[in-house]
């Protein structure tokens, strides 16, 4: 039985994760270990507000378990050695360097835990891969594990994680499903029926899902790559649809209603974004291609492929449809995380819009309800195209939405909060510049209540 858990990671998926468990499941010690110490020092801040990840309801939920079972410290070994069952959610980004560069996910902080685990361990444990990971990892972690080990017993399961941020708590509180993933020995089926009674103290038996680990592995790569299709799939019909007069919202409608198809994930915008879409499918794309499946590894990029072509087209018309010049011009930016109701911005379209219309030498202005200044310049950096002294200088980022909009030429919502939505118009039109453009690229506001205040708006997939 699982009475004491460590988790190495506190970042979006781990923080939320074990805050659940351990408000679901009063009687296990959950302890929440990172090396980051600014991390761990948010998570304990006595301010719930400031917590390092934004989620609704995801402070009430740390406030009632933190310090009764729930734990955040630096405590790598102390936390692994004491455990019986350890949560691996370290992030694998994308590769920046040699093989597979740019695609294959980068399992150094993987091993380094697999590593630390087996030199520290002093007990048996289960080690369980939260982190999305490509398929076959946990045969690397298995191995690791069992030739620098003490000598004690690892059993590796696969329990991808697949809550959405935004809606974690939710998510967490009420899975589709909870996927598990052990190998097929009496050891392995153990330990997953361990780890399925730590959530069948809140979810349904049937929703637990058991199998063997490469197709947990699998499974959880290619929803995110069936889910991202979707996106990319109504985002080339959105294009078509401006070409055509047809109305891709109407048509999104449409085809929703087809019980087979169903109305979620069918939302045009200006691209997809997140920690996990792009980096998953370009792992599926690169293990494709390492078996020499050619075919199967260029279906699955062109979902990626569409997905930039969207981000580069929305930028596009914007330094169209403003006479084909945006130099020296102000735009701003209302939005700049990947989704609402997250503060976490990695792979949002807002950063590669942003850096087209810098391209062409515009003045951005930026304005998010949950984003520091400090993200939106750490983004821009991390792009390499430019000097921070540059980014500073053409950027700013505002705290106050009407001070960003006051003078410019043009507004782009990037990010669907619903603040926007109950923002003073017709205030905002009279501090701008005319004629004054709104490129609405998450499909959000009432366009004829604007265009009757004076706005030129443009959405997406919406045809003239
Ligand atoms: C998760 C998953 O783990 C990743 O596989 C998925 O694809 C995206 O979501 P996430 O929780 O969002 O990652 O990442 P992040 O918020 O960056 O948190 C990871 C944490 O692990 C960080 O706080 C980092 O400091 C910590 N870490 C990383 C360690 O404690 N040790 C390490 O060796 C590496
Ligand atoms: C995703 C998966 O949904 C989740 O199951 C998995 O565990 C991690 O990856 P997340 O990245 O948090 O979750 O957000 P998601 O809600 O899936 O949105 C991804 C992106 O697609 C966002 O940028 C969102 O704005 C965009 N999107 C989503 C659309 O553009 N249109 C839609 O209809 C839906």
């Amino acid at each position: 039985m699982i009475k004491n858990i460590c988790c190495i990671g506190a970042g979006y998926v781990g923080g939320p994760t074990m805050a659940v468990i351990a408000n679901k499941c009063p009687d296990i010690k959950v302890h929440v270990v990172d090396l980051n110490e600014q991390r761990i020092a948010d998570w304990n801040a006595d301010d719930f507000s400031k917590l390092p990840v934004y989620e609704p309801g995801l402070d009430e939920v740390v406030k009632e378990a933190r310090g009764r079972n729930l734990f955040f410290s630096t405590k790598v070994d102390e936390a692994i050695q004491e455990a019986d069952a350890i949560f691996i959610s370290v992030n694998t980004p994308t590769k920046t360097y040699g093989v597979g560069k740019g695609m294959a996910a980068d399992l150094k902080y993987i091993e380094l835990c697999a590593r630390q685990i087996a030199s520290v361990a002093t007990t048996d444990k289960i080690v369980i891969e939260k982190s999305t990971l490509p398929v076959r990892t946990a045969e690397a972690i298995q191995n690791i594990l069992k030739n620098t080990g003490n000598g004690v017993n690892f059993e590796v399961l696969s329990n991808p994680e697949f809550l959405a941020e935004g809606t974690a708590v939710n998510d967490l509180m009420k899975p589709d499903r909870v996927l598990i993933g052990g190998s097929e020995t009496p050891e392995g089926q153990k330990a997953i029926e361990a780890l399925v009674a730590v959530y069948a103290n809140w979810v349904p038996k049937e929703n637990i899902l058991t199998t063997n680990v490469w197709s947990s592995e699998l499974s959880k790569l290619t929803a995110n790559a069936f889910l991202a299709q979707r996106v990319s799939s109504v985002n080339a019909l959105s294009e078509l649809c401006e070409h055509t007069g047809a109305d891709i919202n109407e048509v999104s409608r449409a085809i929703g209603t087809d019980s087979r198809i169903g109305p979620k994930f069918l939302k045009a915008s200006v691209g997809f974004g997140g920690s996990c879409f792009q980096k998953d499918i370009l792992n599926l794309v690169y293990i494709s291609k390492s078996y020499g499946l050619t075919e199967v590894a260029d279906y699955w990029e062109q979902v990626i492929i569409m997905n930039d072509h969207q981000k580069r087209r929305f930028a596009a018309n914007i330094v169209k449809t403003l006479y084909n010049t945006v130099s020296g011009k102000e735009i701003s930016l209302l939005g700049w995380a990947f989704k609402k109701d997250t503060n976490d911005t990695r792979e949002s379209a807002a950063i590669y819009v942003c850096d087209e219309l810098l391209n062409e030498r515009a003045n951005i202005r930026v304005y998010d309800p949950k984003v520091s200044a400090s993200k939106v310049y750490t983004d821009l950096d991390y792009l390499d195209t430019r000097s921070s002294e540059e980014n500073e200088s053409l950027v700013s980022v505002v705290n106050d939405p009407y001070e960003s909009c006051k003078g410019a030429h043009a507004i782009a919502i990037m990010t669907e909060w619903d603040e926007f939505k109950t923002y003073d118009w017709q205030k905002i039109y009279e501090q701008m510049q005319k004629p004054a453009f709104i490129f609405d690229g998450r499909n959000l506001l009432d366009v004829p209540k604007l265009e009757a205040i004076g706005f030129k708006v443009y959405s997406i997939g919406i045809g003239k």
